[in-house]
């Protein structure tokens, strides 16, 4: 017999694929490989190698994961990779070492990481993915790992492309500023912005489905189009230099996708020191809900922004301590976010990071 995990819990069946599809079940299939078991204790010692800390969304999951470990009385091994994918695989073997007795991590890039889940895995200590994930032809949740917890970036993608439809009437010349290469959450985010406005975008995620899913168009959006893409690597001064760069070499430009409200943040300062008016001249939609891009909604300079949750800390440990109990955990835990406009920045700037 195989087991099929959903969201309903364990479930034996048969024959393999194609009986888990006649019952309407989600993948993975375990078949053989089973998450390294976690045993109850009243301590765990958590490691967390976490990708950087160069923006308000990383310091708020760092913070948000750290403190609930330690409010619980378990205990952190912290790492911060400093914005490298070396240094988070040397990270997580570091840990690896120490035998830490689980592993929550935000994968920067989502096939080297996925080697390090191996390993994890060879160790006999469960992995948790928090916020991006691993390369599912490599290792797959409920096989190697446990679950992958976050947010659905392709859906992000989408609905940041359904604003600035909308708001524009489907007339842009679009530049894309691209999150880390290799991340989940810039190669999702991409697809599902590129998908919605080509008119191919299906909601993937029946995790993620409610009322404020996308409706595929169809025939999409010929009148947007991508004229420029290029990473700014998810911070600040990356997404403000490119940004310019990208900008003179295409004055064109009628609107800016960042992949997050950092990145959205330095292009709107490059407009400014420019001499535009971001908001006017160029509109400006993202992915985040941090503090200072709600600001800038107040102020007219950003449009909007898709909520991205960094609070992890409470899901993660809940996840952890249902695992360990043998309750049946779901491969996917995916975040239901918001979406920041000018109708609603003001209302949840004051709980915002
Ligand atoms: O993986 C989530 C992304 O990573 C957030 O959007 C971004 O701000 C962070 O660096």
């Amino acid at each position: 017999m195989m087991k099929v995990w959903t969201r309903r819990g364990v479930v034996a069946v048969g024959a393999g694929g194609a009986a888990a599809a006649m019952l309407g079940l989600r993948m993975p299939i375990i078949a053989g490989a089973q998450p390294p078991p976690l045993a109850q204790k009243d301590t765990y010692v958590i490691g967390y190698p976490q990708t950087d800390e160069n923006n308000p969304w990383r310091i708020a999951q760092t913070n948000s994961v750290r403190s609930e470990i330690e409010a619980r009385g378990w205990t952190v091994e912290y790492r911060n990779a400093q914005e490298s994918t070396q240094q988070q695989l040397a990270d997580v073997a570091s840990l690896i070492a120490a035998k830490v007795d689980a592993i929550f991590l935000p994968p920067r890039e989502e096939t080297p990481l996925a080697q390090a889940v191996l390993q994890a895995y060879q160790a006999g200590i469960p992995v948790f993915c928090l916020d991006r994930n691993v390369d599912q032809s490599i290792v797959q949740a409920g096989n190697q790992y446990v679950c992958f917890i976050g947010s659905d970036f392709y859906q992000e993608g989408a609905r940041a492309a359904e604003w600035l439809a909308g708001t524009t009437g489907g007339q842009a010349q679009i530049i894309e500023l691209f999150g880390t290469t290799g991340a989940t959450a810039a190669i999702d985010r991409s697809r599902g912005f590129i998908d919605f406005l080509a008119g191919t975008y299906t909601p993937a995620n029946p995790d993620s489905a409610t009322a404020a899913t996308p409706a595929p168009v169809a025939g999409g959006f010929p009148g947007m189009t991508i004229i420029a893409s290029q990473t700014g690597n998810f911070t600040r001064d990356e997404g403000r230099t490119v940004f310019e760069t990208l900008y003179q070499a295409n004055p064109g430009a009628t609107a800016v996708y960042a992949h997050n409200d950092e990145m959205a943040l330095g292009a709107i300062a490059a407009l400014e020191g420019q001499g535009k008016v971001p908001g006017q001249d160029v509109i400006v939609v993202s992915v985040d809900g941090s503090r200072d891009a709600l600001q800038a909604i107040i102020d007219g300079k950003m449009g909007a922004t898709v909520e991205c949750s960094p609070f992890f800390g409470p899901i993660a440990c809940d996840t952890l301590v249902a695992y360990a109990a043998g309750t049946p955990v779901p491969t996917q835990i995916i975040n239901i976010d918001r979406f920041y406009d000018a109708s609603n920045a003001a209302e949840f700037i004051d709980s915002s990071y």
